[in-house]
């Protein structure tokens, strides 16, 4: 049988997964090899042009990029990871992948690589060498918490990269802030100039809103490989780790575009490459939470309920969602130390862009949850711009809140905010006038809603684009690359009162380019305020 990744013998391949597919012909073909190579004899071996490229790709062995993430306690434990090149360049597995840190740079700590591996990438474009990545990772732990270190990689324990710094969350509640964009893509004149300004901005962490690399322009699943352009990925990786991602963890979510054609639910790529302490009791390979402080993030798969994008619809099989709830139940319960909740997930829950509208998917199974335990932001990429809502509950705006204002969570509602101007092409018009020079549209704003019931709840139904039933959510939207800017300020005691700033920080820009991250301006800004402390009963 003819799979994606080759010919198969139909016997094998009925039992098997992707990652099997991938395993076998790439063990057969390399016993092909040995046995060309024992019909050469042993000279041709130690002939001089194999002595040649073997020197040569010695010498031209690549380390990085970098890029960094929490580890399951942000205070002690971080995630190095780097690229060794792709085979095209290196031929083989890094000999010794390993890492050094310490305090300074003379490190006075090593230790092996714990991964080093490639991702299984079905035959595909020629041309996309992705396949042959190695992608390394080590996990630090026992660091201590508020702390700059250094580090630096190598493949061979001979050759070093040059030297990096991370830094380790602090200890207990603190000022901190953080910054957060998805859709970023890998353009020198807008991704790269965006990751840069993240780096301006000195965040303790920055939250990826799901679509980074884009090596899924279309959304496809086995055996669905055309256009699958994993080669993305390192094209991305190069744009995101120097100078951001190698020394500011990169809290990243899934988005539409990390669904791909191999196993793990289409995301064995994301979490070879992307190490980070996922929660795999979501019934997710790519959920994943973790706090900061005063504050709890928590990572969602959007793809598992999205009314519009629908290739991985219902793969938990409701897992997820419950999970969802049992975590913001121990965020929100007596001593765990949060005041604010945080979710980050791809589509948008409400959106008044005409290009993909809001998902009512989502918003229908998470919404309430949101409510309930009082979700203080929700994060979205997805629509290529800004916007931000209203405080939303059971659907509707409570209130209207302009720019520069406060809001209560706890009475006002969830604010949702789209921040997925990172750096792809951006979406321009919208539902209704929008007073910013945007496009707009006398359209209703549309939901993606499921006719007939989500397949996760066992409906067989069919998303259908709706007139939105809610009313005057948006509060400010824009089509601008642009950067989410949150300042935490952490009480002084229990019973005080606690903020979070929300800025939205735009650089210099033409519709193709940001031109300039010097001075950005601040587009739209709103407080988050609660009572610290306050815990429920
Ligand atoms: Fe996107």
């Amino acid at each position: 049988m003819e799979t994606p990744y080759g010919e198969i013998p139909d016997r094998f391949v009925k039992d098997m997964t992707p990652q099997d597919m991938h395993d076998f012909l790439r063990s057969r073909g390399r016993r092909r090899f040995l046995r060309g190579a024992a019909a050469l004899g042993a000279t041709a071996f130690a002939g001089p042009v194999l002595w040649r490229q073997s020197a040569g790709l010695t010498a031209t062995t690549p380390i990085g990029p970098q890029w960094i993430a929490f580890g399951p306690d942000p205070a002690a434990q971080m995630y190095l990871s780097w690229s060794a090149g792709t085979a095209s360049v290196l031929g083989h597995a890094p000999p010794r992948p390993q890492v050094r840190w310490g305090l300074d740079a003379s490190y006075g700590s090593s230790a092996a690589a714990e991964i080093s591996k490639r991702v299984p990438v079905p035959a595909t474009v020629p041309g996309e060498p992705a396949e042959n990545t190695f992608y390394n990772s080590v996990l630090l732990s026992g660091l201590a918490p508020g702390t700059t270190y250094h580090y630096s990689v190598s493949n061979d324990g001979v050759t070093w990269s040059a030297d990096t710094v991370c830094t380790t969350a602090a200890a207990g509640a603190s000022d901190f802030r953080f910054t957060a964009f998805g859709d970023e893509a890998f353009s020198a004149s807008t991704a790269a100039p965006m990751v840069r300004l993240v780096a301006s901005l000195n965040p303790a962490f920055h939250l990826v809103a799901g679509d980074l690399a884009y090596a899924t322009p279309r959304g496809i699943r086995i055996p669905d490989v055309a256009g699958f352009m994993p080669g993305h990925w390192d094209r991305y990786l190069a744009v995101a780790g120097p100078g951001g991602a190698q020394s500011i963890p990169w809290q990243a979510s899934v988005g539409a575009h990390e669904t791909e054609p191999l196993h793990n639910h289409g995301y064995a790529g994301f979490v070879t490459r992307l190490r980070q302490s996922y929660d795999l009791s979501s019934g997710s390979p790519v959920v994943h939470t973790f706090s900061y402080g005063n504050v709890a993030f928590i990572h969602l798969d959007g793809n598992d309920l999205s009314a519009q994008e629908t290739v991985n619809n219902g793969y938990t099989g409701g897992a997820q969602t419950a999970w969802l709830s049992a975590k913001l139940a121990a965020y929100r319960s007596p001593g765990a130390g949060i005041d604010f909740i945080v979710v980050v997930c791809n589509c948008c829950c409400y959106s008044s862009n005409t290009r993909h509208g809001s998902d009512g998917g989502l918003r229908d199974a998470w919404g309430p949850l949101f409510d309930k335990y009082e979700v203080d932001l929700v994060i979205s990429g997805h629509v290529h711009a800004y916007e931000r809502t209203n405080p939303m509950r059971a659907g509707q705006p409570t209130r209207r809140v302009a720019a520069g204002e406060t809001i209560d969570p706890a009475t006002d509602g969830t604010t949702y905010i789209c921040a997925g101007g990172g750096g792809n092409q951006l979406y321009r018009t919208w539902y209704g006038p929008t007073g910013s020079g945007d496009p707009g549209s006398p359209t209703m704003p549309r939901v993606w809603r499921w006719s007939g019931g989500d397949t996760a709840s066992g409906g067989s139904g069919r998303p259908l684009d709706l007139t939105d039933t809610a009313i005057g959510y948006s509060a400010c939207r824009r089509s601008v690359y642009s950067c989410l800017l949150v300042e935490v300020a952490a009480p002084v005691a229990s019973g005080g009162q606690t903020s979070m700033r929300v800025q939205a920080i735009m650089p210099a820009q033409t519709p193709q380019a940001v031109t300039s991250i010097t001075d950005p301006v601040i587009i739209d800004s709103v407080s988050l305020v609660r009572t610290a402390g306050t815990s429920w009963a």
